[in-house]
């Protein structure tokens, strides 16, 4: 393996820190590489083409009061196959926040599980605002950049494809809007649309904007809200973007004192909005079931039906009893267990205004891929992560066949985890599943981390290959695959 030890960030956390998402296979990295990763089993197929981007949460400081692994800094790891060979490089991103805190060698803004008045500042970000932007959440590739992002309303950072560096802000020539954007912004894969979204605790609470494939702000649009909202997530289909009100969400009353508490209004409507993406006609609004769903996989137009598949969530706030913190009720609501999240199909009928939903599985998966040419069709296949029991770790995934019903299980070792594992593609490919699935994983046994390459057609067999990478990496929470045309000429092989 050939690596090169590009920097490494200061940090103030303590050596023996016994967090459970600082350590163990949570624990931050501060080195960034450049590296030509080891093959140390099979060998990487000629017909993989294109870029695995992570995004994970890295803390530097210590919190000012109780640390959620969202409040980690975004890192991003990028590993690039062409011509059968692979390049790899992770770097932080390069946020305001980042450099603030570098500054004062201390954490300046206050964490999810934190009170915003805990924060040295007053300035800050997100929906509740004296919080740090770390865009850690989530990445895509839009414009032939990486783009990461908040999920709690911040900017885009741009991601350099061949570099790994910061490029800045997208701001779309200035229009972004002042709430910033969440994460979850979707990339149209046949139009080249960027969609997002953006929330507020000001009204209208709730707005939906679409970005040409030339980095043009095309439109925005008010989706009014009855109140303050949590969405974390969005779907469209050829013509609408699908946006949501769940019943879970910050206590009203309380708000008005300034505290954040979440409540699950059990006996609430699930609302669903149908949005015309090119900016005609009314919001339709249709009811379903209660619950949160944190992410979509697909939705697709069937005649007069919209059908919409993500992660129903049977248990949007686990149980509280016997946790004797508020830190350990935080975390009981990230295992997949805990949100008990089951993939799940909505369809909505256009004509009569009526939901029909039902579970798709049996099994608690989370964290869905699938092929992105079949985004806007009918799918068949959905790639989801299995949780470790109580805890936000991936232990393995399934491939799920949403047509037949049968699921196919990839489980890890003991002390193994994966990350949000996408599908790539074979250069040339027809069938749906006619690719490989890209993961990293963090092996507590090892002590290293590995890029491991599955068939995805058959995903229980050997590793196609499997890469070390120069160190042991955190886990985090979202990825991307982009193949080599959205690269737009980038590349980190030379
Ligand atoms: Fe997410």
């Amino acid at each position: 393996m050939r690596t090169e030890l590009v920097d490494t960030l200061v940090s103030t956390l303590p050596a023996d820190d016994d967090h459970p998402y600082r350590s163990g296979p949570w624990r931050p990295m501060v080195n960034e590489w450049n590296a030509e990763p080891e093959v140390v089993q099979g060998a990487i197929p000629g017909d993989l083409d294109g870029t695995y981007l992570r995004n994970t949460e890295n803390p530097l400081h210590p919190a000012l009061a109780s640390y959620h692994p969202f409040d980690g800094d975004g890192m991003l790891h990028m590993v690039e196959f062409r011509d059968g060979r692979a390049a790899y490089r992770n770097r932080f991103v390069r946020t305001d926040g980042l450099a603030a805190e570098a500054d004062s060698d201390t954490q300046l803004w206050a964490g999810f599980i934190e009170m915003p008045d805990v924060a040295l500042r007053e300035d800050g970000w997100g929906i509740r605002g004296r919080m740090k932007d770390a865009s850690s959440t989530d990445v895509v590739v839009h414009g032939g950049e990486a783009l990461t992002s908040f999920y709690f309303c911040g900017d885009l950072y741009r991601i350099d494809l061949s570099t790994g560096e910061t490029l800045g802000k997208q701001t779309w020539d200035g229009r972004i809007p002042s709430w910033g954007v969440s994460a979850h912004t979707k990339v149209d894969p046949r139009t080249g649309e960027l969609l997002f979204f953006s929330y507020s605790k000001q009204e209208p609470y709730l707005r939906f904007g679409v970005v040409s494939a030339e980095g043009e702000l095309l439109r925005m649009r008010d989706v009014p809200l009855p109140g303050p909202r949590m969405p974390h997530d969005m779907a469209f289909t050829e013509n609408y973007a699908i946006l949501n009100d769940f019943p879970l969400y910050w206590r009203p009353e309380h708000l008005e004192a300034g505290l954040h508490l979440p409540h699950f209004y059990r006996e609430q409507p699930s609302r669903f909005a149908l949005v015309r993406r090119d900016g005609t006609g009314d919001i339709r609004w249709f009811e379903a079931d209660p619950t949160y769903v944190l992410h979509f996989v697909n939705a697709y137009e069937d005649g007069d039906t919209v059908v919409l598949d993500g992660f129903f969530q049977g248990q949007p706030l686990p149980p509280t009893d016997g946790a004797s913190s508020l830190e350990e009720i935080a975390f009981r609501g990230l295992a997949l267990d805990g949100m008990q999240t089951q993939l799940h199909r909505w369809r909505f009928d256009l004509r009569t205004g009526r939901t029909t939903e039902e579970h798709l599985s049996d099994r608690y998966t989370e964290f869905g891929m699938m092929n992105a040419t079949a985004h806007t069709v009918p799918h068949r296949f959905v790639y989801a992560a299995t949780g470790e029991p109580g805890r936000f770790l991936f232990n393995g995934l399934v491939k799920h066949d949403v047509v037949t019903g049968a699921e196919t299980e990839v489980a890890l070792e003991p002390g193994v985890f994966c990350s949000e594992t996408v599908f790539a593609p074979r250069v040339g490919s027809g069938a749906e599943d006619d690719g490989y699935l890209v993961t990293f994983t963090i092996d507590m046994n090892a002590d290293a981390s590995f890029c491991v390459v599955l068939d995805a057609a058959d995903p229980s067999g050997e590793p196609v290959c499997t890469l070390r990478l120069p160190e042991r990496i955190s886990s985090g929470t979202h990825s991307t695959w982009a193949g080599r045309s959205e690269l737009a000429g980038a590349s980190m092989l030379g």
